[in-house]
């Protein structure tokens, strides 16, 4: 049996996805001719054509416009379904998504019908299938700490269905620190705390997540690996970072799939875990992270269940679950 069989096969979880990520460009067409919204290419083919990224702020100025046509509920459950069918094909069991409330309530889409849609999504997978999900209600780091605290209090009566907060668009310029005070206050809530650290950003973003968020989990966190005292602290606290390899290469993060750190972060003892981040735009959903790993970097068979193992326990399941697929 080929590595790539093996990862194909094996139970996966994804702990790093953004739902707005996985819409895929035909059904992107699909649904703004429904709503009567018009795109800014005319093709299915000149939109593909667009996906070609030097950075993050490349990509996210096309990721904002292509959610700019997701309106009504029933849009939100098309999109989360879609992406669940594609990874439940992948033996996918298990997924942690993020969503964007303030992307889309700044076109007037009110908070109950964002979250309404992907949480109907959720509960169906489940039900169908036995998936089970986490939702992450993500922060837009650009905006201010006023707009993401009045995201929070929309976001109160639907607290039951919200398990954690993360923090992500254009990082460089917006450090944690920016949100401290809301990530407080999330924390009394309940809530679980994760951000985007270390993408583009410098490794100081890496401690400000830890050290003055106090975050349970680092989304990316490739720079982390610049610092070595910033490295002993992330094995020491064991907090889990999930690596995007296939983003990483199509925002340049870095040059070349055979340059991917991935390996180096299993061996220097990192709890690193594969993820797809944008799939509809970075060109894979999870097998197609594997692959590029399994081809790029010639991980080993037991790297790649190392990186499986690592995305159960790095997961917010509760730990007799985890037990369960392990
Ligand atoms: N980084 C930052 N913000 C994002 C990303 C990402 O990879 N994807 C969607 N929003
Ligand atoms: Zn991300």
């Amino acid at each position: 049996e080929t590595l790539i069989e093996l990862a194909k096969k094996m139970p996966k979880t994804e702990l790093h996805l953004h739902i707005e990520g996985t819409f895929e460009p035909e059904q992107m067409f699909a649904i703004a001719q429904r709503n009567q919204v018009e795109l800014k290419y005319s093709t299915v083919e000149a939109l593909k054509a667009a996906y070609q990224f030097t950075n993050l702020q490349d990509f996210l100025d096309l990721y904002y416009q292509g959610m700019s046509v997701l309106l009504h509920e029933v849009d939100f459950y098309d999109l989360t379904m879609a992406y669940l069918e594609k990874v439940h094909s992948e033996n996918v069991v298990h997924v942690e998504i993020f969503f964007d409330p303030q992307g889309h309530l700044s076109r007037g889409v009110r908070f109950d019908v964002q979250i309404q849609g992907i949480y109907n999504a959720l509960q169906d997978a489940e039900t169908k299938w036995g998936m089970t999900s986490k939702l992450i209600m993500s922060f837009l780091r650009h905006l201010s700490e006023e707009s993401a605290f009045e995201t929070l209090e929309l976001a109160k009566p639907y607290l039951a269905w919200i398990d954690g907060v993360g923090l992500d668009s254009s990082e460089a310029g917006h450090p944690p620190e920016k949100f401290l005070r809301v990530f407080e206050a999330c924390k009394k809530l309940g809530l679980k705390v994760t951000a985007h650290a270390g993408e583009e950003g410098p490794p100081d973003y890496v401690w400000q997540a830890i050290e003055q968020i106090g975050v349970d989990r680092i989304d990316h966190g490739n720079r982390a690996l610049e610092d070595g005292k910033l490295i002993d602290e992330i094995k020491q606290r064991g907090l889990t970072l999930t690596v995007c390899p296939l983003s990483n290469l199509k925002l340049c993060v870095v040059s070349d799939m055979q340059d991917h750190p991935i390996k180096n972060m299993l061996t220097l003892g990192l709890n690193a875990t594969v993820n797809s981040d944008d799939p509809a735009y970075f060109g894979g959903y999870m097998n197609d992270n594997y692959a590029a790993l399994i081809h790029g970097t010639g991980i080993n068979k037991a790297e790649l269940f190392q990186l499986a193992k690592n995305g159960i326990n790095g997961s917010w399941m509760a730990e007799s679950k985890k037990a369960q697929h392990l």
